[in-house]
């Protein structure tokens, strides 16, 4: 994976993509499906829902670090088969055969087969919402990929991929941040 410029790591998340949140608790690698995610702003930073129920929770709010991996619609079935089990006693890297790749900021890995990858720390935790605000530290992008159309989630089990890009940067340059 290419390092990708950590103030073009929000436009992964703003298509609203299902994502992956790997973790690490000091001992074992987890992952769980997340779709509801948010970009705050153009920056690094963003926000998931998510709470007690998983696995990773703790994970995630002991160590307050992870890793968002956006996969594309070749995984759909590993997206999930991720979200449909736990890692309180499945070992789902092994399940589902995700290869590892190391972060360099934190200790939950990079998953090869995904788009890309962005490491996190956490920053807030708004628990009366299940809200947890991460602030992205770095990011990477697999650019040799040929399948690049991002997952969507409707919410009753049924997905829509990514479909026609349409350009609009020229309207929009007043709203954009300079460099898109
Ligand atoms: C398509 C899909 C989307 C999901 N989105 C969320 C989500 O946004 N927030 C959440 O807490 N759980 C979500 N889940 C459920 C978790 O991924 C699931 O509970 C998972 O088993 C947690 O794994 P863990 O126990 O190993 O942490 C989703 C599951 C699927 C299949």
């Amino acid at each position: 994976m290419e390092v990708l410029p950590l103030s073009r790591a929000f436009t992964l998340l703003e298509p609203g993509p299902v994502v992956l949140v790997t973790t690490n608790d000091g001992r074992t690698d987890n992952v769980m499906t997340i779709t509801w995610t948010m970009v705050l702003d153009f920056a690094a930073r963003f926000a998931i829902t998510t709470g007690p129920w998983n696995h990773s929770y703790a994970a995630l709010t002991d160590t307050r670090e992870c890793v968002l991996a956006i996969p594309t619609a070749d995984l759909i079935d590993t997206v999930v088969g991720i979200g449909t089990c736990t890692g309180r006693d499945t070992d789902k890297f092994e399940r589902f055969g995700l290869t590892r790749a190391r972060a360099r900021h934190v200790r939950a890995p990079l998953i090869s087969q995904c788009l890309a990858n962005i490491e996190a720390r956490v920053v807030d935790i708004v628990e009366r919402h299940n809200i947890v605000v991460l602030e992205g530290v770095a990011a990477h992008i697999d650019s040799a990929r040929r399948e690049r159309r991002m997952l969507h989630a409707v919410g009753d089990g049924t997905f829509i991929i990514d479909g026609r890009t349409l350009d609009r940067k020229d309207a929009m340059r007043s709203k954009l941040p300079g460099g898109l």
